[in-house]
């Protein structure tokens, strides 16, 4: 189980100072401290697949790197597994297993497998046992065929899947997962969400960050969207999209006339309108009444209709919506 209350993390101007490219001096004054994780309540009960997904620099990894014991909070606390991240972190560390998709914390010249058994050895696994895991998750993340390679040589695929296997090693209760397909092809993420899930089976607690909000459908009893470092939402799927109400109505005409979109747009009940390809995507806030105003405004126009579509809002609209980058707004430009 993994609790979060009040977290939070600031990067103090010291911080950022030390990042800045070499060469510019910023003045101190003029860069101010970033909120990364602010207030964060988060309960995910074993068990359970817990998908985080949330804009760039949401700080989704901030938290990961607190859960983990990388970055010490500013505030607030965490227990994984019953253990405090500020004061056992030795226990944290033991249960859990994280993947942060970084590939500088390899060793570029050694191969995948003395890698492997680098972090194994660090991690106390030793002999026989050490052999059998390494070639358990080398095999089990495909990696067999390129385990003598130097990680140097990987493809950035064959890196995420080398920080899965690392991250699988000891078995450990709890999986911290950055980015769990960023980089990897589309047969070897069903791989991988496959052994998510079998994971889960095993009654694992998993966190991953994702920007595939298909894949966080499908894999995850609960989600969570961050922005601006806040914890926005939680819930599963379909009670995040029940958060976005009204309907998605797409149409696709035989032609095009002028002043239609516009007219949709002032239409009561729309939010927005916008045109995808030979699409005309609207937003509505309601179902009802709505529906019939659309069809009615197009019929006028005599523009023969080739298809229409009216569905529920996914959860990409609801990211979209709660992370405020949808646009709701009539879109002043329509024509
Ligand atoms: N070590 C650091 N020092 C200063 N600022 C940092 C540091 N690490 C992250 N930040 C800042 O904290 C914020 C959150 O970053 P974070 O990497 O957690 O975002 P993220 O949600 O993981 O984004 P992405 O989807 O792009 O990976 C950003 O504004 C980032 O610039
Ligand atoms: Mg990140």
């Amino acid at each position: 189980m993994i609790v979060a209350r009040e977290l939070t993390k600031v990067f103090s101007k010291k911080h950022l100072s030390s990042r800045l490219p070499f060469g510019q001096s910023k003045s101190r004054s003029k860069i101010d401290p970033v909120v990364a994780v602010d207030k964060v309540d988060l309960e995910i009960p074993a068990g359970t697949v817990f998908g985080l997904l949330g804009p760039n620099g949401a700080g989704k990894t901030t938290l990961i790197k607190i859960l983990s014991t990388l970055i010490i909070p500013t505030s607030g606390s965490v227990t994984i597994n019953g253990y405090d991240v500020r004061t056992q972190e030795r226990e944290v560390r033991v249960s859990t297993g994280l993947g942060l998709g970084g590939e500088r914390s390899f060793y570029w010249r050694l191969t995948g497998e003395q890698n492997l058994e680098f972090f194994g050895t660090m991690q106390g696994l030793t002999g026989k046992r050490l052999k059998k895991r390494v070639s358990k998750v080398l095999d089990r993340l495909d990696l067999g065929g390129v385990q003598n390679v130097p990680f140097m040589k990987y493809s950035s695929g064959m890196k995420r899947k080398l920080d899965i296997a690392r991250a699988l090693l000891t078995n450990p209760p709890i999986f911290l997962l950055d980015e769990l397909t960023s980089s990897i092809d589309p047969s070897a993420a069903v791989k991988i969400r496959e052994l998510v899930q079998e994971l889960k089976e095993r009654g694992k607690t998993i966190l991953l960050v994702t920007h595939n909000l298909a894949e966080a459908e499908r894999l995850c009893d609960l989600i969570g969207i961050m922005n601006h470092g806040k914890l926005i939402a939680v819930g599963n799927a379909s009670s995040l999209r029940n958060l976005v109400k009204g309907c998605k109505i797409r149409i696709q005409l035989d032609g095009r006339k002028i002043g239609l979109l516009h007219a949709l747009a002032e239409l009561d009940g729309v939010e927005n309108v916008r045109r995808e390809g030979s699409e005309i995507v609207i937003l509505a806030s309601r179902r009802d009444s709505v529906v019939n105003q659309i069809i009615r405004a197009i019929a006028a126009t005599e523009v023969p209709v080739q298809n229409i579509n009216v569905h529920r809002p996914s959860l990409e609209d609801v990211f979209l919506h709660l992370t405020g980058s949808d646009n709701y707004a009539p879109n002043p430009g329509v024509r």
